[in-house]
Parts: C-alpha cells; structure tokens; sequence
C-alpha cells in the first residue's frame, strides 16, 4: 500500500536545514573556541559548563548589540498598518532628532530601541524595550521605556473606546515622579510626532556605534545586583 511520503525536516532549500542535513556545525565565534560535545545538555558536566560560561561572556558582550541591531534592521522595509513610515523608519526618526537636539548617546539609544518591540509584543512593547535594555541604561531610561505607552495616552484622541478620564489621565499619578517631565517631554516632542516621511533621518550605521557602547557597559545598578 503506497504511503504518504513523510516531508523531510530539512526541505525547503533553506540553508541552516541544508547544513544540518551534512552534519555541519554552526562556527564558533573564535576560532580558537571549543564546542561542548554532548548533544543532550543532561551529558553536560562541570568542566563543559565552564568552558561554555567562559566562551559565553564574550559572545554576549560582542554579540548582545550585533543581534540586537539585526532585529532591529529585520523590519526595514516592513509594510505599515497606515503610518506614513513603517516602526523602523520611526525608530530612526526618534533617534535622530534626540541627536540632533543634543541629547547624550545613551538617550539616543533609547530613542532608537525605544519601539524594537512594537510589532512583535504590541501589547507591552515599552517593557519589552525595557528588560532589552536594563541592564545598560540609567535609570531614567528605563523609566522613560516602561512608562512611554502610558503617557501616549493622553495624546490619542479617539483611540480608546470608552474615554475612561482615569486611563487616559493615568501619568498625573506620577506627576511628582522625577522622571515624569522627562518621559512626558520624550513622548511629545520624540514620539508622537516621528512619524514624518518628510524628515531626512540619520541612517542605521550612524548609530551603530553608540549601540555597541551602550551594550558594552552595565551601568544600571539593579544589574549589578547593587539592589
Ligand atoms: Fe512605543
Ligand atoms: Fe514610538
């Protein structure tokens, strides 16, 4: 009886499944790094554990902004929902007019990052920047993250279905809050108005650098486990 020919895993001229396919490894960041052998992390032992944390720590401090950029640089030429620029080009925008307002590299950054997650976790996008970021930024800049949906809202007129004045006007409860003149002036002057296909913005390589400063530091002091 003939059978239904069962699709290979590694079809689709993909070429990660195609190397799969021969047996080849992913390379290693350094040449001179070793691969951890067992194929099942339960065989792993103490001495496999150290080679991976040791090899590990420079991965991360190298990669944490090479792969955050990727992401970022994913959804160049993403389409829009009605925006007249699509999230990425918004991105850019916002970083690009902190620069030119003169802010420092960190809040350009931000700036940057601040909507990397805007699609893909809509709902909680501004912590979603946030836990990216923490353990890289002060403190205000995180605050400026977490809260920057919040503060949007009394700028959405129509958005919500039911104006409920409480929702709307939830910031005013952190009026006193050090960072509120902040996150509200980065709301209105470096959010909501980013969205102008008629401003020239600086383009990704500009501030790739400052990503890559940014990412090498940890000056946030919750991740230093100060507190
Ligand atoms: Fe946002
Ligand atoms: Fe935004």
């Amino acid at each position: 009886m003939p059978t239904e020919k069962r699709p290979s895993k590694v079809e689709g001229g993909d070429a990660t499944a195609a190397r799969r396919k021969a047996g080849e490894r992913s390379p290693l960041l350094r040449p001179d790094w070793r691969y951890v052998e067992p194929c099942n992390m339960d065989d792993y032992r103490a001495e496999d554990w150290a080679v991976m944390n040791r090899q590990r720590e420079e991965y991360l401090e190298e990669q944490q902004a090479v792969q955050v950029l990727d992401m970022l640089k994913a959804s160049r030429d993403a389409p829009t929902f009605g925006y007249l620029i699509n999230n990425y080009e918004h991105c850019l925008q916002t970083a690009t007019l902190l620069h030119e307002d003169g802010h420092d590299e960190e809040t350009v950054v931000t700036g940057l990052l601040h909507d990397i997650g805007f699609t893909v976790c809509s709902e909680d996008h501004g912590r979603f920047a946030a836990d990216l970021l923490r353990p890289h930024l002060s403190e205000r800049n995180i605050w400026v993250l977490e809260h920057h949906e919040m503060f949007q809202r009394v700028h959405l007129h129509g958005y919500y279905d039911v104006e409920d004045p409480a929702f709307i006007n939830e910031r005013d409860r952190w009026r006193d809050h050090p960072h509120y003149a902040w996150t509200a002036e980065f709301v209105a002057r470096y959010d909501i108005t980013t969205i102008d296909p008629n401003v020239e913005n600086l383009p990704i390589e500009f501030f790739e650098p400052m990503v890559r400063r940014v990412f090498s530091r940890t000056c946030n002091a919750q991740a230093r486990g100060e507190r």
